[in-house]
């Protein structure tokens, strides 16, 4: 298939595009690089072994510069990362984040559908669960309470795309909320680029293992956890991104509305990653504890079995690796691209 992957130069996006090619599908990137540098293209171009990967320096919300993209190409089906992710700022400009996130899908899914586009593969996450009704949280826990605007751009977003699928049953949507996502290319070559302070944990405690920050703040060590620290299900970002290729199977079988977690299934402690960066990597992690981190919750892991069950996808990595190949991308680029 032809894929239109918008957000295409962030970090899940760009590890999608080496795993779409490996399956034999082409793509076409629109990014407005607000948060990506477009180095990462040519590096995902020079590990899959193509002169370049088709790239618009576009805007999701600018729909002459979309119709522009489609007008030069077909598309199969749209994976749409494109969006502002950062927690704390949609806190800060909860305006913006509103405008970007859903102004602007709602000009892309205008577009495509105008185009006869109407396949996308939605980025959502595990915080459209709030803090979950069950653990391990399946795709029938229902839907929570997110704690910052953020979340609630996923949230309304699902809820936008599947109203437009039903009512025009051509469309075909899958929803697929992300876990914890960490960990890079097996190469070095590309992997996460926070600006500023790093919000999540590993991209902060490889800036801590490179030098760069003196020591992580644990936030928290008195939630009902085994040792306090907070529960997530990290899942590595190669995984992840072959998830999205098994997705297009949703699509190829026409599946209207279809919604998967993508994790692993495992919960790890803050403490835990520590400990597993520090084994695997050689390195030790200063940290010290610190108070609780608002709108955090005590546990979250995912029951990824619908995904391996429909689409025949499981993740294939462990802790170890997703700390292994995060350090050897933040070793390897100690100031990002
Ligand atoms: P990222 O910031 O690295 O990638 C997003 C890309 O979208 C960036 O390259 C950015 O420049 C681009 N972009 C933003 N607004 C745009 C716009 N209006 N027009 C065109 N391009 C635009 O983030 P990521 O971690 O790769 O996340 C990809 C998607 O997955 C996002 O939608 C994010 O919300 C979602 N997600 C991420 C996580 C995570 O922890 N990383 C978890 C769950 C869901
Ligand atoms: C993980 C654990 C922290 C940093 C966020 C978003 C979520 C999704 C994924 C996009 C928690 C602790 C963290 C630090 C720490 N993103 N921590 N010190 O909060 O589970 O999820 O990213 O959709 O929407 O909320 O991930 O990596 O920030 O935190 O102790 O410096 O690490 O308290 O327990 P989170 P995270």
């Amino acid at each position: 298939m032809n894929i239109l992957v918008t957000g295409g130069a962030g970090f899940i996006g760009s590890h999608t595009l080496i795993e779409l090619y490996a399956a034999g599908h082409t793509a076409v990137v629109i990014d407005n690089l607000s948060n990506s540098n477009p180095v990462a293209l040519k590096r995902v171009a020079e590990i899959i072994d193509v002169p370049e990967i088709p790239f618009y320096q576009v805007d999701i919300r600018d729909r002459v510069g979309l119709e522009k993209v489609f007008a030069e190409h077909h598309f199969d089906a749209c994976i749409h990362f494109a969006g502002l992710k950062a927690v704390g700022e949609s806190v800060e400009k909860p305006w913006e984040y509103y405008e970007n996130n859903i102004g602007g899908t709602l000009v892309l899914v205008d577009v495509m559908r105008k185009h006869g586009c109407k396949n996308i593969i939605f980025s959502s996450s595990a915080t459209i669960y709030g803090d979950p009704a069950e653990i391990p949280i399946t795709e029938n826990c229902p839907k929570g309470q997110c704690t910052n605007p953020y979340g609630w751009t996923k949230s309304m977003l699902e809820q936008v795309l599947i109203d437009i699928q039903k009512a025009d049953p051509e469309w075909n949507v899958v929803l697929l909320r992300y876990f914890n996502p960490v960990g890079a290319h097996p190469s070095g070559r590309i992997g996460e680029n926070p600006n500023g302070i790093p919000n999540n944990l590993m991209p902060y405690i490889t800036q801590v293992a490179v030098g760069k920050r003196p020591e992580l703040g644990v936030f928290g060590n008195d939630y009902p956890t085994p040792d306090g620290t907070g529960v997530r299900d990290y899942i590595h970002v190669v995984d992840l991104a072959r998830g999205h290729v098994a997705a297009l199977k949703a699509i190829e079988r026409k599946c209207g509305i279809a919604i998967y977690n993508l994790g692993t299934g495992q919960g790890y402690s803050v403490l835990d990653v520590v400990k597993t960066f520090e084994k695997v990597n050689g390195i030790k992690i200063p940290y010290s504890i610190k108070p609780r981190r608002a709108g955090d919750i005590a546990t979250c892991y995912s029951n990824p079995a619908k995904a391996e069950r429909e689409l025949g996808w499981k993740a294939q990595y462990g802790l170890e690796e997703m700390c292994r190949d995060s350090w050897n991308w933040q070793r390897n680029n100690p100031n990002g691209y």
